[in-house]
């Protein structure tokens, strides 16, 4: 079987990519990821890759660029690697269609909230002090195409309800939250290439 090729575009710690890079690593998932992009030099993420042997690309946004050129540019960089999925695992700038239309239905966000909610940054944090708040009795995780500009929005994928539970810290739903996201991702990625295969087999 053919390995789809992956490019992971990161910001932060990464535990999601190393997920990805574990499942390969353990033959679960038949993947190659091609490389790692992160906007941020910081990214822990790039370590983690770097230490797996992955081709890493950090791309910070110049000060006199727009944001269409800065994704326009990007674009390019992912093209070189010809990915049959970009995957989207704590990657936290908006894309413009400078990038979203070079990878039409190929392009998979996580998202640590429930389709329709907490859209953009802080997720889990305001997941959990709307639950302290009695606004929400749960909350979740999703994984999502994204063929717009729209925030954490496109067509689920899949998605899986969280317990909150009244004695929570936001740390423990924090660390709730990371681990099924690491499943769900995984599980998503091959599904989703499981799939692509099938409809152009
Ligand atoms: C994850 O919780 C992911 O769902 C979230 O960033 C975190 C990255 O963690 N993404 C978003 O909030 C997108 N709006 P990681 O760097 O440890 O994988």
């Amino acid at each position: 079987m053919k390995k789809a090729s992956l490019v992971v575009m990161i910001s932060g710690n990464g535990s999601n990519l190393q997920a990805i890079i574990d499942a390969i690593q353990a033959e679960s998932l038949p993947a190659e990821i091609k490389a790692v992009i992160s906007n941020t030099r910081e990214a822990y993420g790039v370590e983690r890759a770097k230490r797996a042997g992955i081709p890493t690309f950090i791309k910070v946004k110049r000060k006199d660029q727009d944001r269409e050129q800065y994704d326009a540019e990007l674009a390019e960089i992912v093209k070189m690697y010809r990915p049959d999925f970009v995957i989207l695992a704590g990657w936290m700038r908006i894309l413009s269609m400078e990038f979203i239309g070079a990878f039409p239905n190929r392009i998979i966000n996580l998202h640590p909230a429930l389709p329709g909610t907490f859209p953009g940054v802080n997720a889990i944090e305001r997941a959990w002090q709307a639950f302290q708040n009695k606004e929400i009795s749960h909350t979740g995780i999703m994984v999502h195409l994204v063929p717009d500009e729209g925030v954490d929005l496109g067509p689920v994928l899949t998605q899986k309800i969280i317990e909150i539970k009244p004695q929570d810290t936001l740390e423990d739903l924090e660390k709730r939250v990371h681990q099924c996201e690491h499943e769900l991702l995984v599980e998503t990625i091959h599904k989703t290439i499981l799939q692509s295969e099938e409809s152009h087999a």
